[in-house]
């Protein structure tokens, strides 16, 4: 048996199989993760700008509520009214109570001159017709400054409203609290990485940001990346790789209102899930390994078995088919050699009347032409001998049918033979199944067959021992045993008993046909013949015989 073939056959399969279901479950894999990824990035990318815009309103909202308020102050109320420090003092505490956020409240004339002033320093008197915010007010009405650090070197910006009186124009100034605005904007810093900040066009940083840069410093991000709408920006683009950007411009005021967010932070979750995920697969990935290995085991034994007892039964199938052949081929043989020797043993009858005759008895040669005639007689004998024995079973080739006692066979031929075992000081027990069926076939060759067996069992041990015949039923077949405690034959032999003229007797006791037609007799009985034996241990032949009903068809 080619064992390379079975395991190469084994290694196919388990390859096969491990590809095809490894295939698609990393497959499934790889595309719900992606799919997952893909939809996870979307979302943050929708939070991102959803943050942008909320914040972007609020901030909107703070400072349009404050240039409302400033507005109202100066529209109410004239510029004589306003220049006086009680009455600024008054709208500046009212403004401070109702919104909050100034840190001080100015009137400047149409040169730029502060005439009046409530707030923390020193500012009365100064003249602001040079500030750049100066001008954009007294032209445009309304203005919101960039961040600047102005004559206190700190960080601020200023809502300033014109109004215009009959003579005159002025303007009404605040600088907002840059740490409450501060914090307006930093409330769109979430989570732990998530940023938010405001840059004016140029690029430069008008609050305080999270992670890198300071307030009027340029910012990590240009201006010129982000269109009019709401914009996402791919961190990498900007050197920030795994950071999302997301972009507004203010409505109020030339600035730009930037969130951005730590796209690993927010895919945390998303890694955990992967980490699951890999983990069910890698342990469906070895449950598969094991079950495919064992499985295909098991399998490839199971052939490597089967065709173990194919090839046995092939053995005996060839062996059987031999020994038939062998019989028709035996049976002939004998025929046409009985008939010569009938002649010869007819001639011999009649030279030894010859020989009886007076004158051939003084024959010189007369004792040599006596022992060649018995010399002659003898072999024919021995001849007749063997082919009697062949002819006994070719004779019957069509065996009579009749219903069959095997105990009473059993006991017929023990009887035969019981004093001839008991001369040797040999046992023959019998232990016979008392209900047995009776069946149907040729009961004298079913005879010849278990007197066979007893005699060889009796050859066999010589002198004391001992021979057990048994019967039993086994479902719809009948066993008969035949066993002894002789010498046993040897494995290397066992096949060869069956074989016609195998013997390993002397030339006149054995003929090395009675196992061979004893064979045939039971496979043409539908039975099967077969020996358990070990060279030292006895030998045991065995015959199934089928329960064939007398009278069925
Ligand atoms: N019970 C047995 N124990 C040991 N050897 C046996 C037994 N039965 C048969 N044999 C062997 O098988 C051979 C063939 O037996 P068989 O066909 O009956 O021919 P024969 O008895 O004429 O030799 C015997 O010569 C003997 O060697
Ligand atoms: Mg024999």
């Amino acid at each position: 048996m080619d064992r390379n073939l079975y395991s190469r056959l084994q290694t196919r399969i388990i390859l096969l199989t491990l590809f095809v279901s490894f295939t698609p479950l990393l497959l499934l894999g790889v595309i719900l993760y992606r799919q997952f990824a893909a939809m996870y990035t979307e979302k943050i990318r929708e939070q991102i700008h959803f943050r942008a815009e909320s914040r972007a309103d609020a901030v909107d909202l703070f400072l349009s509520e404050r240039t409302a308020i400033l507005g109202t102050i100066a529209d109410t109320h004239g510029f004589a009214e306003m220049a006086r420090e009680e009455t600024l003092a008054q709208s500046f505490a009212i403004i401070n109570a109702r919104a909050g956020a100034f840190v001080d409240l100015g009137v400047i004339d149409q040169n730029g001159n502060q005439i009046a002033y409530v707030g923390p320093y020193d500012l009365k008197g100064k003249n602001y017709f040079e500030q750049p915010w100066f001008g954009q007010v007294m032209s445009r009405g309304v203005h919101i400054s960039d961040v600047y650090l102005g004559f206190r070197r700190l960080p601020h910006f200023i809502i300033a409203v014109r109004r215009q009186e009959k003579q005159r124009n002025w303007v009404l100034r605040a600088t907002i609290d840059p740490e409450i605005f501060n914090r307006i904007v930093q409330v769109g810093q979430v989570g732990k990485t998530g940023d938010a900040f405001l840059v004016n066009r140029e690029g430069i940083l008008q609050t305080q940001p999270r992670l890198s840069g300071n307030i009027l410093e340029p910012a990590p991000v240009k201006p010129a990346y982000f269109g009019k709408q709401t914009m996402t920006v791919d961190g990498t683009l900007l050197g920030r790789p795994g950071v999302l950007f997301a972009g507004t411009w203010l409505k109020s005021t030339d600035w730009l209102l930037v969130v951005s967010g730590d796209v690993e932070e927010d895919m945390a979750q998303l890694f955990a899930a992967r980490t699951i995920q890999t983990a069910i697969i890698v342990s469906g990935m070895l449950a598969i390994v094991l079950t495919t290995v064992l499985t295909t085991r098991t399998l490839v034994r199971q052939m490597i078995q089967a065709e173990t007892r194919l090839r046995e039964m092939d053995a005996q199938l060839i062996q059987a088919d031999k020994l038939a052949a062998l019989g028709k081929m035996a049976a002939g043989v004998a025929h046409e050699i009985n008939n010569p020797l009938a002649v010869i043993l007819q001639k011999t009858g009649w030279m030894r009347d010859l020989l009886a005759e007076e004158d051939l008895r003084r024959s010189p040669n007369f004792s040599e032409f006596r022992d060649a005639v018995l010399k002659i007689e003898e072999h024919v004998e021995r001849a007749r001998k063997v082919v009697h024995d062949m002819l006994g079973y070719a004779r019957r080739m069509e065996p009579r049918t009749e219903a069959i006692d095997v105990n009473r066979i059993i006991h017929q031929t023990v009887d035969i033979l019981e004093n001839y075992a008991r001369n040797n000081n040999i046992d023959i027990q019998t232990d016979l199944e008392p209900e047995l069926p009776p069946t149907t076939g040729d009961g004298a060759q079913l005879q010849q067959v278990i007197l066979n067996l007893v005699n060889n069992a009796i050859d066999a041990i010589g002198q004391n021992g001992e021979i057990t015949i048994r019967s039993e039923r086994a479902d719809s077949e009948i066993r008969i045993t035949v066993a002894d405690n002789g010498p046993g034959i040897p494995e290397h032999m066992q096949r060869k008993v069956f074989d016609p003229f195998f013997t390993t007797k002397s030339a006149g006791k054995g003929t090395g046909l009675g196992l061979w037609i004893s064979y045939n007799i039971i496979e043409k009985m539908g039975g099967k013949m077969t020996l358990q034996s070990k060279a030292g241990a006895g030998a045991t032949f065995t015959i199934v015989l089928p329960v064939i009903p007398p009278g069925s068809p």
